[in-house]
């Protein structure tokens, strides 16, 4: 068993567990940094595991697979010596970067045709090709491919999408099963829950999902669009059916508010872009709420960047500078964000872990929510 549940929350579903991969041991609740073309943009991978030290970040197979291609890949040895990061990874399948890339794809039963972003190219995924490709990269934990849903999305696209992920994910499972790792450790494989915001389609999908016996699920198709409530509703009616032995991946959630919510409700794994690139775009999330540091009211407000933050630049940096290097439009400014940011990250889902464990998650998550819901 890679999964070891230590234990779960009294005063809500969530549980703080263990799930061993090749490259180590990952705590949950957890958040995965994410990596897309092997470099979590602006944090030097020293910096990442020494100041934010995530468990785990995460790679997509669509951007690696356009640039610098798997064949490089291989050639280094697998994405880990290629950036230079020991610990494990998960690659996203594709299925949700060529769902972004509507206009520029054909769906088909075989696979998808898509083109590049990158140079109009033409390519094609199929679940064989997919897994293949997650093998060539060689991440601890491989998803499959699946269609995302947009939102909103008719029922009966939802209903036909639904069985396609299945169908897909049958095939998955075979070439998986018949394919061997290239660098001599063990991957494990995550199915997909989809289904749209239509919860019979969710359950079944669930049931189905939770039919492969798989190492850990995920559940795909939200946070694109929905109100938060049906986020809420489609994680909770799906969680309460997928095996409480394994873990739980909510792919692509979420603001913190979102993450602590779904931790309630049963989640343990979470990524999302939002840290690293609102940062970018000077948005920080902080305990009281979010701050838009471009704003001219920080223009002279000296105070540390976020009193309560946990990494070297919270306390080494004042907002004003953080401020004008965003106004100067100076690298450092979206670097600093991005620590900050990822620093505040993985610092709500180690407290969520050390509350779930102490027995005091509920009212420090009702608290948190109510704290967080603030444009400081
Ligand atoms: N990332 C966020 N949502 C999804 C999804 O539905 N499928 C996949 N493969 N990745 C995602």
């Amino acid at each position: 068993m890679n999964f070891t549940l230590k234990h779960t929350d009294p005063g809500s579903k969530a549980r703080a567990g263990l799930l061993k991969t090749a490259h180590g041991t990952i705590e949950t609740p957890i958040f995965m940094p994410v990596g897309t073309v092997a470099s979590v943009k602006g944090v030097h991978q020293r910096e990442l595991r020494d100041e934010i030290d995530p468990d785990i970040i995460l790679g997509n197979t669509y951007h690696l697979y356009l640039r610098p291609g798997t064949e490089i890949l291989k050639s280094a040895g697998g994405l880990h010596k290629f950036m230079g990061w020991d610990r494990p990874i998960l690659t996203d399948s594709g299925g949700y970067q060529v769902y972004s890339l509507s206009g520029r794809r054909k769906i088909k039963e075989e696979g998808v045709k898509f083109k590049s972003h990158i140079d109009g190219s033409l390519h094609e995924f199929t679940p064989e090709s997919v897994v293949d490709l997650q093998r060539e990269i060689g991440a601890d934990i491989i998803m499959a491919f699946d269609e995302c849903t947009p939102y909103p999305c008719e029922y009966d696209y939802a209903r036909r999408s639904m069985h396609l992920t299945h169908r897909w994910l049958d095939r998955c499972i075979k070439h998986f099963e018949e394919s061997e790792p290239l660098y001599g450790y063990q991957q494990l494989f995550f199915p997909i829950v989809q289904g749209s915001v239509y919860t019979d389609l969710r359950k079944q999908s669930a049931e189905y999902i939770a039919g492969t016996d798989a190492v850990g699920n995920a559940i795909g198709g939200l946070s694109v669009g929905e109100p938060a409530e049906e986020m809420y509703e489609m994680a909770e009616a799906v969680c309460d059916i997928l095996p409480t032995g394994k873990p739980r991946y909510l792919m692509g959630v979420g603001t913190p508010i979102n993450i602590l919510e779904n931790i309630a409700l049963g989640v343990d794994m979470f990524d999302c872009v939002m840290p690293t690139r609102n940062a970018r775009n000077g948005m920080l999330f902080t305990s009281e709420g979010t701050i838009n540091i471009k704003n001219k009211k920080w223009e002279d407000d000296f105070s540390p960047l976020d009193p309560m933050g946990h990494t070297f630049v919270d306390q080494e940096y004042s907002k004003a500078y953080l401020r004008h290097l965003f106004a100067a439009n100076e690298y450092l400014g979206k670097q600093i964000a991005t620590i900050h940011n990822l620093g505040f990250y993985l610092w709500l889902v180690r407290e969520s872990r050390r509350r779930i464990l102490d027995g005091s998650f509920r009212p420090w998550k009702d608290q948190m929510v109510k704290q967080m819901d603030k444009r400081l």
